[in-house]
């Protein structure tokens, strides 16, 4: 495939195209016709639904990026020590901003090679790609513009096989229902030679008041991110939502340890989705589920990266403990587990 963008150390491949329309408009077939109708969260983020994503991270009950933010801070050096990574793979790369706190390390510490930023947003990718690039010397960006549940084969192999970092950050990983979770974790890992890790941010299980706080903002930022999901299907797929006639609905499951986002139909309603030739039917208060987004325990995390073939390295956390960055790496039968080798 040609590279839609090539400058000086920078390279930036699409997967997508046409694609990307058609995976919103099976979804959408799928989801709404189920007896429990869902949505599934990727397609919150089209341009708008990134700038909201943007300022439900500003929004004081939301805590999981500034948590982030504070591990990477604190521990980045230690990243940068445990893993000698000349490379930093990023899946869901966004605005990278929390990135550059990593990549800073891994420059400081005299290893940093390629940066290789993974979105579904081309003008992320491109932006990121450019901005990286020009910020750091002798750095070369090869950027992918895909769907990582579906486009991880097209990662490039490491440079010269040196070592590298996989990061999977902002606690995405908790989108995936249990059993996809471990197959995208085997996905990762299976991006992981023997000298490589696997950087997976997680939020952690807590006081369920502050969880769903987090989720249900006083300022409605995460309610019009919830809604936004509508109007994604209504310009993409010709439909008639009204978002205003939805509420916005989270709350945490405790049983599944996760937080549900669901929108809820205000009355009875019949919407015509012309781009699938259907009109779908809600009740009064019907629900679409829009988004699970699961908590974790160090115990649970250690559980799913096992069955994924991972071992554990490093579980580190900010001081209140509201958030971990875990390091992990393919488990290998001549190395104990937990203990780092290189
Ligand atoms: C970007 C998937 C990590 O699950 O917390 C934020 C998305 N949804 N508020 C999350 C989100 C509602 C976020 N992730």
């Amino acid at each position: 495939m040609e590279p839609i963008l090539t400058l000086d150390r920078v390279t930036v491949r699409s997967y997508l195209e046409a694609e990307a329309a058609s995976s919103l408009a099976e979804d959408v077939l799928d989801g709404l016709t189920r007896p429990f109708k869902e949505l599934p969260p990727k397609h919150f983020y089209d341009a708008a639904g990134a700038d909201l994503f943007d300022r439900i991270c500003d929004q004081p009950e939301y805590y999981p990026t500034r948590a982030e933010r504070t591990i990477l801070q604190l521990q980045s050096g230690e990243i940068a020590r445990l893993t000698g990574a000349a490379e930093l793979v990023e899946l869901g790369s966004g605005t990278a901003a929390k990135t550059r706190v990593l990549l800073d390390a891994l420059r400081d510490a005299g290893t940093l090679r390629r940066y290789v930023p993974f979105d579904v947003t081309e003008n992320m990718v491109r932006e990121v790609a450019t901005s990286i690039a020009s910020e750091y010397d002798d750095v070369e960006v090869h950027g992918i513009v895909g769907d990582f549940e579906r486009h991880l084969e097209h990662v490039p192999d490491p440079v010269d096989g040196e070592p590298r970092i996989v990061a999977f950050l902002g606690g995405t990983i908790g989108n995936f229902t249990p059993g996809s979770r471990r197959g995208f974790l085997r996905g990762m890992g299976s991006l992981l030679g023997d000298d490589d890790h696997l950087l997976l941010g997680t939020d952690l299980v807590k006081d369920p008041a502050v969880l769903e706080a987090a989720y249900d903002d006083a300022a409605g930022v995460t309610a019009a991110f919830n809604r936004n999901v509508l109007r994604v299907v209504n310009r993409e797929l010709d439909a008639d939502f009204d978002p205003e006639a939805f509420d916005h609905v989270a709350f945490f499951d405790r049983e599944h340890e996760w937080i549900e986002m669901r929108l809820r139909a205000q009355r009875r309603m019949l919407v015509p989705i012309r781009g699938l030739g259907m009109e779908v039917a809600f009740e009064a208060r019907e629900e679409v589920r829009t988004e699970i987004s699961a908590k974790f325990t160090p115990e649970r995390l250690a559980a799913d990266l096992a069955a994924a073939g991972l071992d554990l390295v490093a579980v580190l956390t900010d001081p209140e403990e509201r958030f971990a960055l875990s390091l992990s790496r393919p488990a290998g039968p001549e190395r104990p587990p937990g203990r780092f080798h290189r």
